[in-house]
C-alpha cells in the first residue's frame, strides 16, 4: 500500500461541526508532511487581531452563520498560492458551500493540484452537541491545545503549561444547533458533490481520537511515517 506521504496528499476533512476536524487535522500534520489551514481559525485570528476583516465577520460567527463565499475564496486563494509546488496540504472547514467547493475546483485547477481524498467524517448529532458543548480551547501557551472540559488529565495539563481554559462564543447551546443546521443545509450537500469522482471516505469519527485517525489512516490508503 503506498504511503500518502509520497503521494503529496490534498486533502479535504469534512464534517459537522464537533466531528473532530481540528483535532485530526493536528495529528495529521504530526504524521505527514502537510500543512493545513483552518478557516474557522483563520477567522478567529482576525477577530482577536481586530483587523478589519474580524470586526466584519465576528458577529456573523457569533450567530453560527457562513460567512461570505467571496471572502472565504480569496482567504485559500492566498493561502494556496503561498504553498510550495512539492507541498501536500489539507483544507479544514472549506469548502462549505457548493459556490466555494466550484471555485476551489478553479483554484486547484490553475496550479494543477486537484484534491486527493476528501474524508467524510460522520457523527451523531447527540456526540456532536456533546462534544461542543464541552470543548475548551487551552489558550495563551503554544501551541495552543482543543480539549474537552471532562478529560481530566487535559485539563490538568492545560493548567500545568499556564494555558487558560477558554472557551468559543459559537459553543453555546443555541449557536451550536444553529451551526448544525447549517452544517446539514449547505455543506453537507457538498458530498454529492465529490462522490462522483471516487474520491469519498467515509469514516466514522466516534470513539478515541487515536482510533478515528487510524481509521482515516485506512480510508486515504497510507501507514503512519
Ligand atoms: P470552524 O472553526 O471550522 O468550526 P466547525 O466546522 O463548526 O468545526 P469545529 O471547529 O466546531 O469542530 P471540529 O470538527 O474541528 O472539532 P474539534 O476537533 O474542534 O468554523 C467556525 C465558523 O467560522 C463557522 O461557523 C463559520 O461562521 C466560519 N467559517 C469557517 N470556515 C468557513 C467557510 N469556509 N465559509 C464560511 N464560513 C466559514 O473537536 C471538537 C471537540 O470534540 C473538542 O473538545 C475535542 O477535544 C473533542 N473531540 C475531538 N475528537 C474527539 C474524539 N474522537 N473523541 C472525543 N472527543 C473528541
Amino acid at each position: 500500500m503506498a504511503s500518502i506521504a509520497a503521494q503529496r496528499p490534498h486533502i479535504l476533512l469534512f464534517g459537522p461541526p464537533g466531528a473532530g476536524k481540528s483535532t485530526q487535522s493536528a495529528r495529521l500534520q504530526q504524521r505527514w508532511p502537510i500543512v493545513a489551514i483552518s478557516t474557522g481559525k483563520v477567522l478567529r485570528e482576525e477577530i482577536a487581531a481586530g483587523t478589519a476583516l474580524g470586526r466584519q465577520v465576528r458577529d456573523v460567527l457569533a450567530r453560527g452563520e457562513l460567512v461570505d463565499d467571496a471572502l472565504m475564496v480569496a482567504t485559500i486563494r492566498t493561502w494556496l498560492g503561498a504553498l510550495p509546488p512539492e507541498q501536500g496540504f489539507l483544507l479544514d472547514g472549506f469548502p462549505r458551500t457548493l459556490a466555494q467547493a466550484r471555485a476551489l475546483d478553479s483554484l486547484l485547477e490553475e496550479v494543477g493540484r486537484p484534491l486527493t481524498a476528501v474524508i467524510q467524517m460522520e457523527l451523531s448529532v447527540s456526540e456532536a452537541v456533546y462534544r461542543l458543548g464541552g470543548r475548551r480551547i487551552c489558550h495563551g501557551v503554544e501551541p495552543e491545545e482543543i480539549i474537552h472540559i471532562n478529560d481530566e488529565g487535559a485539563v490538568a495539563r492545560c493548567l500545568a503549561r499556564g494555558g487558560l481554559l477558554v472557551q468559543r462564543p459559537d459553543d453555546l447551546p443555541n449557536v451550536i444547533v444553529r451551526r448544525l443546521g447549517v452544517y446539514e443545509a449547505e455543506t453537507e450537500p457538498l458530498v454529492a458533490f465529490y462522490r462522483q469522482r471516487g474520491i469519498v471516505h467515509k469514516v466514522d469519527a466516534a470513539g478515541s481520537p487515536e482510533e478515528v485517525l487510524q481509521r482515516i489512516t485506512t480510508a486515504i490508503g497510507g501507514a503512519p511515517g
